[in-house]
């Protein structure tokens, strides 16, 4: 589809070819804008929903329409398997966005700041369009979320001292210094993202809840996204409500709502890595999200979590990293018998 591209922090408006995320002028971030309504017919696959992509010469690559199953616990909650996902996370549904603009802008390299699944997304999908990449990843990033980005044998990993914002900062410096394209929780990650709401909404009716994790609220900026231009285009009439999980730990969302205030950054005190952003980037559009929709943040302990993790487990057989069971844990917080049929991602089986 036709875009421009418009910050979110001056306003300033920026071609397609424009071959940059972060504002010129301002050093805001930007947001895809369409050229004319967005239109796609029913998907029954990832690939089905390009249409809905900012244009580009993408390569159908194995991503996304995950397994929306219900729980085996409560009649009224569906799970999103999101780690059925090539590298275990949602974040490849970004990067094949992401990386496909980058190899269409001419770039030969990408730079990306995480606490791992995005620099492993992005580290994989580089290698498929034969680009390097140069990941900056936050000192709590486990060891086998490294181990995992070497196996792509495409990154050069730089360890920085301190948490995510660290990270970013670092990334956002090396890409300015060296013109890499900068990849990571930007406007074309949030294009590719938003296909899960897409995806839920075409395969079950009678939504009520769509429960997601928090970490730089791109995925959960992107949900409202995609909820709206399906509203738009008559798919649905009236939109779940987006309620967002952060760590107790590392709650700056949350925070805010209530304290009525905007997002301050706070240190992280989580083990759970994936959601551990201290100062989120799309803070203010999931705010915009939470009211319109009616929604709330959910803060979850890691004890709570690693009860999740371990019952998971045991039901499942599987190991799904902190981070990534968050939104179960908090379906029980908000008391489960409420009635309310609900879906949760479950992401990142990176631990
Ligand atoms: C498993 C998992 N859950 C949640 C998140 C948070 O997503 P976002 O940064 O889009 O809010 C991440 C981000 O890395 C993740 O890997």
């Amino acid at each position: 589809m036709n875009y421009t591209l418009v910050c979110t922090g001056c306003g300033c408006r920026y071609g397609s070819d424009y071959d940059r995320q972060i504002c010129d002028s301002c050093d805001g971030i930007l947001d895809v804008v369409y050229s004319g309504a967005v239109r796609i017919g029913r998907p029954s696959r990832f690939w089905d929903m390009e249409g809905v992509f900012p244009d580009s010469n993408y390569r159908h690559l194995d991503v996304g329409w995950t397994r929306l199953s219900k729980s085996t616990e409560f009649d009224n909650l569906l799970l999103k398997y999101e780690f059925d996902n090539p590298t275990g996370s949602f974040k490849d549904r970004g990067s094949v966005v992401e990386i496909a603009k980058a190899k269409e802008f001419g770039y030969h390299e990408v730079t990306c700041a995480s606490t791992g699944n995005m620099a492993y997304s992005v580290a994989y999908y580089s290698k498929i369009y034969g680009i390097r990449s140069v990941i900056f990843i936050s000192r709590d990033a486990n060891r086998d979320k490294i181990r995992n980005i070497r196996s792509t044998n495409n990154s050069r990993i730089v360890r920085v001292d301190g948490d995510f914002t660290d990270a970013q900062a670092a990334a956002i410096r090396y890409s300015d210094r060296t013109g890499s394209f900068l990849t990571g929780d930007y406007c074309y990650r949030k294009e590719g993202q938003k296909s899960m709401a897409y995806e839920i909404m075409h395969s079950s009716r009678g939504i009520d809840d769509i429960i997601v994790p928090i970490g730089n609220a791109t995925l959960f900026s992107g949900f409202f996204r995609g909820l709206l231009e399906m509203r738009k285009m008559g798919r649905i009439r009236d939109m779940p409500r987006l309620i967002g999980v952060e760590a107790a730990g590392c709650a700056p969302i949350a925070d805010a709502l209530d304290e009525s205030r905007d997002a301050r950054y706070v240190r992280p005190r989580t083990d759970a890595d994936a959601i551990a952003v201290g100062m989120p980037t799309f803070w203010r559009q999931a705010v915009e999200a939470i009211r319109a929709t009616g929604g709330k943040v959910v803060r979850v302990t890691d004890a709570e979590m690693r009860k999740e993790q371990r019952d998971f487990y045991i039901s499942n057989g599987l190991v799904v990293e902190l981070g990534g069971i968050a939104s179960l844990a908090a379906f029980r917080k908000l008391g489960a018998d409420r009635g309310r049929r609900t879906v949760a991602i479950l992401s990142g089986k990176n631990v």
